[in-house]
């Protein structure tokens, strides 16, 4: 590899493109990396560290829940096994049946050396949650991840048993020794009968029905799961994954949502180079296609939404130390994506199946996805009807400049996308019209240096979503303003003996406003999350031989009731300071200008 003669470059590769895929293949473009030097756990004395991943607590009522261990495994050697399952049933021995809020929690240790690794959660085939195990060291880790899976409610209190099931591809030999030891549990919080001093009532749950919480959650996952996961494999910007679904003759709103994540040649997508660049230079093989993706989802081969995802970098990526113990935005719990299909329900009330379908424009080999799609019934019907009025699709506008010179060069890559759509149902709270929009900037600036030895990518999302019911005397609208900021910086210097030295340090923005407006009421949410890292490594094969990773991490969320805030930064290991609060002091609005928040990463 190093010693073939090829640039530079391909060692750059290596040291971006890293890890969280199902299984290690020792191809030239790629490299996973691990990062603890021993491979034996020698002292027990020594107690394991714990990773997390910085989020808002889940605000809970202040009952006792009732919780439930639904599932203990030992994940070895599971890579190319059918998932690990255990039946699920709702809670019989709770004094209540009535919940305040569900959460799932994920504990796991983990000892020894080994590779981070995608895993799912599933419920009855449907997504809850979508994750990577955090990189062990030889004196041991430890991390949990909760999750408020309040809005599976209907699936989670269906009166019958349903399966759960967990894919965690492990590989364990005897270098890569981590055995992933994982309890499942759910903790259901009964309702708070006689403590409701504040109300937690949104805009939302009221008049016209259209409450938070679907009446039913269908699964559009892969049905039959071979040794695998439960999501569809997109290998390439052809191909297509179908799912056939029929909903009851009197639903009258559908939400789909779906999960993603992208592994192997698009892991990190954001700096693929475009595919000039690669001929001219020789670099076949290379991860390609540019670094732009779009997720499309069809209904019957109609588009009806797209997501632009925001770039998870999972635990063993860029550089492994970076990682420990502050992990990446979203890697222990990866966003999933709302697109409202109300607008179409008209065409899906006709008892028969329909197709959804999903593709990645761009695709390189491999995207998971699946999706849950929601649904609310009519009560007081049983039958509801509607049409599907219009939809405006702007094409991909999509621009590619470039200036290169050999491995040198600048790429600007800008794409825009919107869609609308609009149709009606009626049911027994009227005849609601609903619009359905999306609208979407994407700008990336990659600057390929030093004779392809250095890489510098600039890259911001815009992707807002907007829904407006018009209901018979009233409107309701929904928004959701997110930015998705990704930067990375990296130099890579060749050491020779198959060992290289590489520099990278990594901004990572994920920031959304929400805003729910029902008549002279409304809502709103700011979420702004920033992460900057600083690494060094000197890596010898995939492994990390020595190096520092330092992490600056500040998270802010207020709402109308509640606030967080997290200041946070470690070191080699260590957390350096840490400061937390949920005071409201500061004013509820958003300091970012989503109007004009070109910035593409937001210094702390
Ligand atoms: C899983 O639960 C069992 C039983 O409560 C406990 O002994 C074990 O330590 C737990 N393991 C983890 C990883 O939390
Ligand atoms: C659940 O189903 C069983 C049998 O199908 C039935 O006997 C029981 O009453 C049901 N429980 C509830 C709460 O609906
Ligand atoms: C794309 O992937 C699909 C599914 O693996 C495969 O059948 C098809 O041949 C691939 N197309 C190209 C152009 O590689
Ligand atoms: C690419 O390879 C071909 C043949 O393998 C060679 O003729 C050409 O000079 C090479 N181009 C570059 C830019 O290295
Ligand atoms: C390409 O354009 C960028 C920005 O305009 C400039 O900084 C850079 O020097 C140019 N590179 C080459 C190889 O011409
Ligand atoms: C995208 O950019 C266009 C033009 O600058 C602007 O009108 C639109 O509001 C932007 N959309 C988003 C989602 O930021
Ligand atoms: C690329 O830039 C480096 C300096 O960063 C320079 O030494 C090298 O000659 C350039 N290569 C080409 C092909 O322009
Ligand atoms: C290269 O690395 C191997 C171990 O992987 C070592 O035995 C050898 O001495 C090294 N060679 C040089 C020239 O450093
Ligand atoms: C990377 O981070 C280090 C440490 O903060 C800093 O000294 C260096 O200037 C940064 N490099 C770039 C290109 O951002
Ligand atoms: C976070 O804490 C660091 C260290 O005390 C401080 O320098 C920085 O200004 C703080 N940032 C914010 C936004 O509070
Ligand atoms: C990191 O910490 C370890 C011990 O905890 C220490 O031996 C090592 O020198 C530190 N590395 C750096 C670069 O500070
Ligand atoms: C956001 O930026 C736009 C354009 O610069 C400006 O007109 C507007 O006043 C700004 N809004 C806020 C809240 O600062």
């Amino acid at each position: 590899m190093a010693s073939s003669g090829l640039p530079l470059l391909l060692l750059l590769s290596f040291s971006i493109i890293s890890a969280a895929i199902p299984i290690p293949k020792a191809t030239i473009f790629r490299q996973q990396l691990t990062s603890d030097p021993s491979t034996a756990a020698t002292n027990n004395d020594i107690p394991p560290t714990t990773f997390f991943e910085v989020t808002k607590p889940i605000q809970l009522p202040i009952t006792k829940p009732c919780s439930t261990l639904l599932l203990q495994h030992d994940f070895g050697y599971t890579y190319g096994s059918p998932p690990v399952t255990a039946q699920y049933s709702p809670p019989s021995n709770c004094p209540s049946t009535d919940f305040d809020k569900i959460v799932l929690e994920w504990t796991a240790t983990c000892k020894g050396r080994q590779f981070d690794r995608i895993f799912g959660v599933w419920l009855g085939g449907v997504e809850l949650l979508r994750s990577c195990t955090a990189e062990p060291k030889s004196t041991g880790i430890v991390w949990t991840v909760k999750k408020d899976i309040t809005r599976y409610y209907s699936l989670l209190m269906k009166n019958q048993t349903q399966t759960l099931s967990v894919y965690l591809g492990n590989i364990v030999d005897s270098t890569y020794t981590g055995v992933y030891h994982v309890n499942v549990s759910i903790h259901y919080y009964p309702t708070e009968k006689y403590t409701k001093t504040k109300t937690k009532t949104l805009p939302l749950k009221s008049d016209h029905g259209y409450n938070q919480r679907a009446d039913l959650i269908i699964p559009i996952s892969r049905n039959s799961p071979g040794n695998d996961g439960l999501w569809f494999e997109i290998q390439n910007s052809t191909d297509v994954n179908t799912k056939q679904f029929a909903i009851p003759p009197n639903a009258y709103r559908a939400v789909l949502e779906v999960y993603v994540s992208f592994h192997e040649n698009d892991e990190f997508w954001p700096t693929n180079l475009p595919n000039d660049f690669i001929t001219a230079n020789n670099l076949t093989g290379f991860p390609g296609n540019g670094p732009f993706r779009e997720v499309i989802v069809s209904l019957d081969d109609k588009i009806v939404g797209a997501v632009w995802p925001f770039t998870v970098v999972f635990t063993g990526g860029v550089n492994p130390l970076l990682w420990r113990p502050i992990t990446g935005i979203g890697s222990f719990d990866l966003p999933s994506y709302d697109i409202e299909i109300t607008p179409f329900l008209g065409t899906l009330l006709n008892g028969k199946t329909h197709d959804f379908s999903f593709s990645v424009t761009n695709a390189l080999n491999v995207w998971y996805i699946d999706a849950n799609l929601h649904v609310w019934l009519d009560g007081k019907s049983e039958k509801t009807n509607g049409m599907f009025l219009n939809q405006q699709i702007s094409p991909l506008h999509e621009s590619l400049i470039s200036n290169f010179t050999g491995l040198n060069g600048t790429f600007f890559t800008n794409v825009q996308r919107s869609i609308k759509s609009t149709g009606w149902v009626q049911s027994s709270f009227g005849k609601i019209v609903t619009e359905s929009t999306q609208d979407f900037n994407y700008s990336n600036v990659m600057v390929m240096a030093k004779n392809g030895n250095s890489q510098i990518v600039d890259q911001l999302i815009e992707f807002n979503d907007g829904v407006n019911f018009k209901i018979p005397s009233n409107v309701h609208s929904t928004k959701s303003l997110k930015s998705f900021s990704f930067y990375i910086y990296s130099d890579t210097l060749d050491k020779g003996n198959k060992t290289y030295a590489e520099v990278a340090n990594i901004t990572l923005g994920f920031n959304e406003k929400k805003i729910d407006n029902f008549g002279s009421k409304s809502s709103s949410s700011v979420l702004e999350n920033l992460q900057n890292g600083q690494g060094s490594m000197l890596v010898k094969g995939n492994l990390v031989v020595s190096g520092l990773g330092s992490t600056q991490e500040i998270y802010h969320y207020g709402d109308d009731e509640f606030c967080y805030f997290r200041n946070i930064s470690s070191s080699n290991y260590t957390i350096i300071y840490d400061k937390k609060g949920d005071a409201c002091s500061k004013p509820k609005k958003s300091r970012i200008n989503f109007s004009t928040a070109k910035s593409r990463h937001f210094p702390a």
